[in-house]
């Protein structure tokens, strides 16, 4: 096979985990990483084009011969990046604009679900505020309110009684807090029980899982504090067995990639299930349509063989499950953020250590909000680093990922202490 160029769009540690397992396939010719970050940068050339430009990245994968490029982040594919390269005639990987609001409308995606009986939380959705204030009226007990379109991870509001959710809905409807994303919003009930995250490869027909893993949204501790991207991610999650995903396959994830194909919105791509595994079976809160962040971070080290052929097997049509294999073992990645985040936070602040921390068993440092300044690493975003480890057991990793974090230091950095210890 001749080798192939790749271009890789986003600029987050999912990216730079993109990029190092795709780095280790023998068909990639050169590789770019648009914008990327102070890690993709030693193993890719980072490209200073924005990633949600879609004219100048399919002008400038044209000019270079791109063979294939691999879409990072929802924005772009929500605003039909892939539509854009495919009238180009380029080849892309990850869903169309209309396959894409499985995640990009909230909406969507429920209307989705209670048309093929896919399981998730009751739920209603309203576009004018008055109707859902009378809908609240008549609801007890805990909500959750959420603006229906996209707001990075951080439109969902967890509500105790009615009272919170009445104040949130005034916040999104009325403050709009989160601008037009909240011009339609989903209430649904709250449900309780361990998350997990299952993402799967697709050729629009065919799904082939990946691991599980399990994300840990919340800024603190004991899961308290607001909603971020994600402070941390493991590995397998205990009692996830291969039955438990052999059913989310039959009961969530095949039957969105049939039901898709069937509405002539084809899927193909990685689809990316978020659950609560409540006692009554897996409920699906969310779909995303691309890897997770910072999951893809603990999943690419554990997937064995070549992630270029899979993604080529999906656009090729010729998936198949056992494509994608694990490794053995356990993988455990925990987010150093910026302090404040996900509020306001400084930028520019020195990083050290990360040489050091790498140095450490079976570590791995997936840079996110970094970049380099005339050599010297400096923070760039709210998620700065996800210090990511293998290990036999979800706790060995875990143990190691911390013992990378305590060679890293930058003013203030803020980072989770009781992600995967128990595992
Ligand atoms: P979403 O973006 O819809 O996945 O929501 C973000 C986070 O909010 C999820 O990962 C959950 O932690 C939480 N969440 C969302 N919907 C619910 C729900 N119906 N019940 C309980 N927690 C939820
Ligand atoms: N880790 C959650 C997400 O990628 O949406």
């Amino acid at each position: 096979m001749k080798k192939l160029n790749l271009l890789i769009i986003g600029g987050g540690g999912r990216e730079h985990a993109l990029a190092w397992k795709l780095k280790q396939s023998p068909h990639v010719g050169t590789l770019y990483v648009a914008p990327g970050n102070g890690g993709t940068e030693k193993l890719a050339i980072n490209v200073p084009v924005d990633d949600n430009d879609a004219n100048a990245l399919c002008h400038f994968a044209r000019k270079n011969q791109i063979d294939l490029t691999i879409v990072g982040p929802e924005t772009p594919l929500a605003a039909g990046i892939t539509d854009i390269f495919h009238t180009a005639g380029l080849r892309v990987f990850g869903p169309s604009r209309l396959a894409a609001q499985l995640e990009s409308s909230k909406a969507f995606a429920k209307g989705f679900m209670t048309d093929h009986n896919i399981p998730t939380a009751a739920y209603a959705t309203f576009t004018r505020y008055d109707a859902a204030r009378d809908y609240l009226a008549r609801q007890s007990g805990a909500l959750v309110v959420k603006a229906s379109g996209l707001a990075a991870g951080k439109g969902v509001i967890l509500c105790d009684d009615v009272a919170e959710a009445e104040a949130a809905l005034y916040d999104i409807m009325v403050q709009r807090r989160f601008g037009n994303a909240g011009n339609q919003v989903v209430i649904e009930e709250r449900l309780t029980g361990p998350e997990l995250s299952l993402l799967a490869f697709t050729d629009g027909q065919t799904v082939a899982p990946m691991l599980p893993a399990r994300d840990h949204k919340r800024a603190y501790d004991h899961n308290q504090g607001p909603n971020t991207g994600g402070m941390g991610a493991y590995t397998p999650p205990a009692g996830v067995d291969d039955d438990m995903v052999a059913h989310i396959v039959r009961t969530v994830l095949q039957p969105v990639v049939t039901g898709m194909a069937e509405r002539r919105m084809p899927y193909v791509g990685v689809l990316y299930a978020g659950m609560i595994l409540t006692p009554a079976g897996p409920k699906v809160l969310e779909f995303n349509c691309r890897f997770g962040d910072p999951e893809t971070q603990v999943i690419l080290p554990m997937l064995a063989g070549d992630l270029l052929e899979i993604m080529l097997a999906c656009l090729d049509g010729t998936l198949t499950p056992t494509m994608v294999q694990p490794l053995p073992g356990a993988c455990a990645a925990i987010v150093m953020a910026s302090p404040g985040y996900p509020g306001a936070y400084p930028k520019g602040l020195p990083i050290s250590g990360v040489d050091d921390a790498e140095r450490e068993e079976g570590v791995i440092v997936f840079h996110a909000g970094t970049t380099r300044v005339n050599d010297r690493l400096e923070t760039s975003g709210g998620r700065v680093l996800a210090v990511t480890a293998l290990g036999d057991t979800v706790a060995a990793a875990a143990q190691r990922a911390y013992a990378g974090i305590a060679h890293i230091h930058f003013d203030n950095a803020h980072y989770r202490r009781d992600i995967g210890l128990d595992g």
